[in-house]
């Protein structure tokens, strides 16, 4: 049995196990449905915060004037912009997804920005070896049916001594901002999400995959089966994301 047709243990997007394939049809199919509402949706459902999350995610990749970086899980590339801000005109961004309709409604975000955006499977990358200064990815792994897969292929692409810099929901701590966030996951998203994006579904398996998401110490623990190194993670906004940073030994 190849690993893509062995149930993935605890993923159970369609409310049963799964297996790899399954996943990604299903993940694939849901970003392609909601691609045109997305960027509407983001802003809506996290009040604006993503933009101060992807600022300091991008300060965690530590690129320089005229480096390069790849976006992995780019969707529409919300993030490439502040890349490229950092990188300067001089340096080369380059973003990486799987559904062809959230890189076609981000168009005009690439176009601007000079990025070069190609179709591609996170668990494949269509990169060499050492191409990139750092790899990014927000919001895209908990998505990613074999994420050790993803993270190896990030080490794999970026130079030795370069980062990998993941931004990911996580599951704040019980207490009041806790209550809060459930309720906005329960009630909130999939009515808000439903009636924009017509795939209520989509914004149910958002909170509900973020639960069922690796905790911190279990995604670091991925990165370093990944081979990188210097793992490390800061939590934001009262933990309800958190960015975890690893390296490529040199
Ligand atoms: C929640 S969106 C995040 C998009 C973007 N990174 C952002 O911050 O707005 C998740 C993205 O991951 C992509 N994705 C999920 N699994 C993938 C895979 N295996 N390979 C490439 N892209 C994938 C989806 O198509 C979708 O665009």
């Amino acid at each position: 049995m190849s690993l893509k047709e062995q149930p993935l243990s605890g993923i159970d997007v369609l409310d049963r196990p799964v297996t790899a394939a399954e996943k990604a049809g299903y993940v694939r199919q849901m970003f392609d449905d909601i691609a045109p509402r997305y960027d509407l949706l983001n802003s809506l459902l996290s009040a604006g915060i993503h933009y101060s999350w992807r600022t300091f995610a991008t300060r965690c990749a530590s690129l320089s004037v005229g480096g390069s970086v790849l976006d992995v899980c780019s969707g529409t590339g919300e993030w490439t912009a502040l890349l490229r801000q950092v990188v300067g005109p001089d340096g080369f961004v380059a973003a990486v997804d799987f559904s062809l309709p959230m890189l076609q409604n981000g168009a005009v975000r690439f176009e601007k920005n000079g990025v070069g955006e190609v179709q591609g499977d996170a668990m494949r990358l269509p990169f060499t070896d050492n191409s990139f200064d750092a790899a990014t990815v927000a919001f895209g792994i908990r998505n990613v049916a074999e994420i050790e897969t993803a993270f190896a292929e990030m080490g794999r692409v970026v130079k030795p001594g370069g980062r990998v810099v993941c931004l990911e929901f996580s599951q704040p701590p019980a207490g009041l901002f806790r209550t809060a966030y459930d309720l906005h996951a329960k009630y909130i998203m999939p009515a808000l999400g439903g009636a924009i994006s017509g795939r209520r579904d989509a914004y149910t398996y958002l909170p509900a995959s973020v639960e069922r998401f690796a905790s911190r110490t279990k995604l670091a623990e991925k990165m370093r089966t990944a081979g990188l190194t210097q793992v490390r993670w800061v939590d934001l906004t009262f933990g309800l994301v958190c960015v975890h940073v690893g390296e490529k030994p040199l």
